[in-house]
């Protein structure tokens, strides 16, 4: 068993935080172990939990076409999210909830140490980069998240739930994904 693997079968079982009672399965992340680059979601929702698979419902359906449109397969990405359970009726983790969680999206991003590290909305961007003040602020900067020895390039972006709400803003994420790709593009010829 890999140790993402095993990662995944601690997060199943973990009783730590009161998310855990209400899911009906646990959402650890999903792709490869040697991806190049790593998008944090918030929390799993409806369709996530019934899989146990993140971004899968509408903001997954989104965040696929926007991997495409810079020409990234999802099957290339490592996605996940800060917390692995469905918090009940669909409200944000909260930072408790969110801490709790944290060593297991830290470690994940240690295994899979991406070149690229997106987060996918402000809880991911606050509790990752400990960036709160808004994601209209901050999105499109490029961050530096300390993963052990190793600096990883960082960059906030929308969630594609708020794009599918607000689709005036796909603008700007459009921008971001185009720095995304140059960044990737620009570490692989390096
Ligand atoms: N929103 C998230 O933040 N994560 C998912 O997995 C699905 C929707």
């Amino acid at each position: 068993m890999s140790e993402l693997e095993a990662l995944a079968r601690e997060i199943a079982h973990c009783t730590r935080c009161p998310l855990h009672k209400g899911r009906t399965r646990a959402v650890p992340g999903e792709g490869p172990a040697d991806a190049k680059i790593m998008f944090i979601g918030e929390a799993p929702g409806f369709h996530e939990d019934q899989q146990g698979i993140p971004f899968v419902g509408r903001s997954g359906q989104l965040l696929d076409k926007m991997l495409a449109a810079i020409g990234i397969a999802r099957k290339e990405v490592y996605i996940a999210n800060i917390v692995p359970w469905r918090p009940p009726g669909n409200r944000d983790p909260s930072t408790h909830e969110s801490q709790i969680c944290l060593p297991f999206i830290q470690r994940q991003i240690e295994l899979v140490d991406p070149d690229v590290l997106v987060c996918l909305g402000k809880p991911s961007t606050a509790t990752l980069l400990g960036v709160t003040d808004g994601i209209k602020k901050n999105r499109g900067r490029w961050f530096t998240y300390k993963s052990g020895e190793r600096d990883i390039r960082a960059m906030p972006t929308f969630h594609p739930a708020f794009l599918l709400r607000q689709p005036s803003s796909k603008r700007l994420a459009w921008a971001d994904l185009q720095a995304i790709k140059k960044a990737l593009t620009e570490t692989a010829s390096a």
